[in-house]
């Protein structure tokens, strides 16, 4: 069945939108359609997290509240949710616990980022486990910027409105909101518009191939955390949408030596199996943009936009990551690092989609070490990222994969740094500080507004020594911020 329209909750009611521009975003039907202004626009980058809704889904049974930035997400990923937002909280004139909390904790003083804040808030309010931990307040606040109250009233009032049972009128119509959204995931292929202009959300890889086929032109997208900014900045216009995000391309696999992620898993679902591999994947994705961007942002968005500074690519690439395409009914798999091919060109055909994304665990006696280096700690771009795959016999390196991203026009793997450490003494400072200086050999990076190219050797080199010396068994608590900040916590 083909559904020509989008459908969604909101208020209590099913919403069905039959026309609507392929690009058009939440924000502006919010403030521009529905005329509901308490969602802000600020940076309309994703960036400031004033525009922040809520959208409820089912997951395993329960409903899961994520935060979306809404200048960036556009309007048919909408489907088969519900949209909360600041005006809905309140509950016949009395404000939501978080509300309450934020008000008699003096959070907001001109008040711009406070409906972002608090519906970030009320999405960590319906999280799981200890929501009152500072570190995992100061996580659900990464993407909101707020930049005249200071963080610490708002993060005391969320410890506080968090401290009890998530009890709310939400919470207490649980079973009819699923109800009503198991009856609008009716399963239809979605394609709203005509050959020419249209926002299509495929109900399956073969009917998403057999599309992406017929219309090569068209723009796909995943969670949109890219492509949000081409309509809100670059102000492009993309006549031809189509969402992968209900293809069945969400599946993770875990064998015995890896994890195969379908390419429309978003980083929030990833995030656990990745970090399982080594903590320090799971640390450079906790802090990949904020969570408003990690629910949304996809596995297969982060490597098919070939950004040389996306996060996962040198991870992959030093894991030994493979990329599996399709077109048509032809699957075909590769390397990761041959996917890139240079600034902006990728080994990909017209019509041709990222399906799966496989990441090898690590094998026995093999060491891994990741480094992202950025100018803020949360939500920042990389300026340099270094990812380090180390094998070691007897004492000695016997194999190495090195990746970084940042460094030249592609995520791209540092072979004469690899050449110089294999088959040299784990513990011979002298050889470490020898393959650092072959960075020169493989890469000569740019100067950006995010660093110079002079910093950027330098720091490369910096790294090779110090995944080196963290293997060889220096302590990292001494070079490691996340470490210095664990400390400022406990003190305070
Ligand atoms: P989309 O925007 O939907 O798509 C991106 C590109 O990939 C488009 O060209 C699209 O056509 C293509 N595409 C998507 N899926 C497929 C597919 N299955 N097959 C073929 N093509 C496909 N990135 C980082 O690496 N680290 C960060 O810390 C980080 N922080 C960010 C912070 C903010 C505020 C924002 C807005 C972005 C940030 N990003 C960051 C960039 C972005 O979030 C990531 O690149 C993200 O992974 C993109 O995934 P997506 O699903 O949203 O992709
Ligand atoms: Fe700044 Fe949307 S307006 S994140
Ligand atoms: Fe003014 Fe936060 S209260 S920006």
């Amino acid at each position: 069945m083909t559904r020509g329209c989008i459908q969604f909750r909101r208020r209590d009611r099913i919403v069905r939108l039959e026309r609507f521009s392929p690009q058009s975003t939440v924000l502006d039907w919010l403030r521009i359609e529905e005329r509901s202004t308490g969602t802000k626009e600020g940076c309309a980058e994703g960036d400031c997290g004033a525009c922040t809704v809520v959208i409820a889904r089912e997951q395993d049974g329960r409903l899961n509240y994520e935060p979306v930035n809404a200048c960036i997400v556009t309007l048919g990923q909408l489907d088969g949710c519900e949209l909360i937002t600041v005006e809905d909280l309140a509950d016949e004139g009395r404000l939501h616990p978080v509300q309450t909390a934020l008000a008699a904790g003096h959070g907001s003083q001109c008040g711009f980022c406070t409906p972002g804040i608090v519906m970030s808030l009320f999405a960590h309010f319906h999280g799981e486990g200890d929501r009152t931990d500072r570190a995992g307040i100061n996580d659900a606040l990464a993407g909101n910027l707020c930049r005249c109250t200071g963080y610490r009233s708002i993060v005391d009032a969320a410890r506080k409105a968090c401290a009890g049972p998530a009890t709310d009128r939400f919470a207490a119509r649980q079973g009819e909101t699923l109800a009503a959204l198991k009856q609008l995931n009716d399963g239809a292929n979605i394609f709203v518009g005509n050959d020419t202009h249209f926002f299509a959300s495929p109900s399956s890889e073969s009917l998403l191939a057999l599309l992406f086929e017929r219309h090569p032109d068209a723009r796909i997208i995943a969670g949109a955390t890219d492509v949000g900014l081409w309509i809100t900045k670059k102000l492009l216009t993309l006549d031809k949408i189509i969402h992968v995000g209900r293809a069945g391309l969400d599946r993770i696999e875990e064998t015995a030596d890896a994890f195969q992620f379908g390419a429309a898993v978003t980083l929030a679902r990833a995030m656990s199996s990745l970090a399982s591999i080594d903590p320090d994947i799971g640390e450079i994705v906790r802090r990949f943009g904020s969570v408003q961007v990690r629910v949304a942002g996809t596995v297969g968005g982060s490597i098919a936009n070939a950004s040389p500074i996306g996060d996962l690519a040198p991870l992959f690439i030093a894991l030994g990551g493979t990329i599996e395409l399709r077109k048509g009914n032809a699957i075909r798999n590769l390397p990761l690092e041959q996917f890139f091919i240079s600034y902006g060109k990728q080994d990909r055909e017209p019509g041709e989609f990222v399906r799966s994304l496989s990441v090898p665990k690590l094998p026995p006696a093999t060491f891994f070490k990741a480094f992202k280096i950025s100018k803020r700690f949360d939500e920042d771009i990389t300026a340099v990222l270094g990812a380090f795959r180390i094998g070691v016999e007897a004492g000695r390196i016997i194999s190495a994969r090195v990746a970084f991203g940042g460094m030249a026009a592609t995520p791209k793997r540092a072979l004469a740094v690899e050449g110089a450490l294999l088959d040299t003494s784990l513990d011979d400072s002298a050889a470490w500080r020898n393959a650092a200086e072959k960075i020169g050999d493989d890469f000569t990076p740019l100067t950006d507004m995010r660093a110079s190219a002079e910093y950027r050797n330098r720091v490369a080199k910096n790294l090779v020594i110090k995944a080196l010396a963290e293997i060889a068994g220096a302590s990292s608590g001494a070079t490691r911020i996340l470490d210095s900040r664990e400390a400022v916590d406990v003190v305070r």
